[in-house]
């Protein structure tokens, strides 16, 4: 007799996931529909969000248990996230995982986005083993910025975020200025390879203040004062990477500095966690390695496909908030979806 696993939905953003995992973690079934319904218009549209999520949830599960080789009746429990995230997504799943629970008549386990991306780094099967608490994350995602400071399950501090745009909204806004598509971030990442960081001395925002907040609209006004300077059509490649990189060496040294801040406000941590989309970028990485090294602490950057959206993330936080209160005790059918 094999455990009964539980089946997880993210649709807080513009990812449509479901997952299927065992009480230890084991992953049954693990997929992600990427909404290409938003390129062509330069960013997630909340409504365009919330139509794709539907459209695309009922075939997703039924892949996902053909994966597992299960039924909806051998699932002991489904999850998903509640918020924060785009309200239209967040009823879609949300609600959709309910049904599923009343009909099987199983629990339905309420999950919060941010807390499923702190608890990932946990994750057992983790490559590379699970990160131990206390542990701080900084969040850096389309939709985060933020550094928490993570004790243990359910004891979560928010030490600062942006007061503007999330770290993935500025390296995509920017990216659009210098014409590369969206999401931006990687394009600009690559093209930033190609130029000379020092070139521009664009504003750190926050640097040298305390807290650990962030802000993005001083260094974008920035960078765009400079783009129309050239004039979109005049712009050579190189100048693009010249910009490109010099913009992202001011995201890096601001995270860098938010970090040492998070850190002091945070003594208490034994490791540092960076997750979300924007954890791939290499030269952001490096500055925060940088902080890990001078502090003498361990940096874990989950691989990227469970440090961005996902529903592996729900299930697992979802395990967790089983083992600590028992399954009988959780009803969160009367858990409202809340965008923030
Ligand atoms: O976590 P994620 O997939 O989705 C959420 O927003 O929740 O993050 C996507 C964001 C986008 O803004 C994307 O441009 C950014 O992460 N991103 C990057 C890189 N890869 C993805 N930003 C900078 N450098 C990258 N290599
Ligand atoms: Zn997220």
């Amino acid at each position: 007799d094999r455990p009964a696993p539980l089946l997880a939905i993210e649709s807080s953003c513009d990812d449509t996931a479901c997952a299927i995992m065992l009480p230890d973690g084991q992953i049954c079934a693990d997929r992600i529909y990427s909404q290409n319904e938003h390129a062509a218009l330069g960013g997630v549209v909340p409504e365009i969000a919330a139509r794709a999520h539907l459209a695309h949830l009922p075939d997703l599960v039924t892949q996902c248990l053909a994966d597992a080789g299960y039924q909806l009746a051998d699932m002991g429990a489904f999850a998903a996230t509640t918020g924060p995230g785009l309200i239209g997504g967040l009823i879609v799943g949300s609600h959709y995982a309910k049904g599923l629970a009343l009909s099987m008549n199983r629990p339905f386990i309420a999950i919060n986005h941010i807390e499923a991306h702190a608890l990932m780094a946990t994750w057992p099967l983790m490559p590379g083993g699970g990160a131990p608490f206390p542990f701080l994350l900084l969040l850096v995602s389309g939709g985060h910025c933020q550094c928490v400071a993570v004790r243990n399950i359910g004891d979560y501090t928010l030490l600062g975020s942006t007061i503007d745009d999330a770290a993935g909204e500025a390296f995509d806004k920017v990216a659009k200025m210098l014409g590369l598509g969206w999401p931006g971030g990687p394009a600009l990442e690559k093209l930033a390879r190609e130029g000379d960081a020092r070139k521009w001395d664009f504003p750190r925002p926050l640097i040298g203040r305390e807290g650990c907040d962030f802000s993005f609209s001083g260094l974008k006004t920035a960078v765009s004062r400079v783009v129309s300077r050239f004039g979109a059509e005049a712009l050579t490649r190189r100048d693009a990477a010249d910009i490109a990189g010099s913009f992202q060496a001011s995201v890096a040294r601001v995270m860098a500095d938010r970090v040492r801040n998070a850190l002091s406000a945070f003594p208490e941590a034994k490791n540092i966690v960076v997750a979300g989309g924007v954890a791939a970028n290499q030269a952001i990485r490096t500055s925060i390695e940088a902080v890990a090294q001078e502090r003498g602490l361990p940096l874990f950057v989950p691989p990227v496909r469970y440090c961005t959206d996902n529903a592996v993330m729900i299930a697992w936080a979802a395990w967790q908030k089983i083992r600590a209160h028992p399954a009988a005790d959780i009803n969160d059918l009367n858990v409202a979806p809340r965008p923030r």
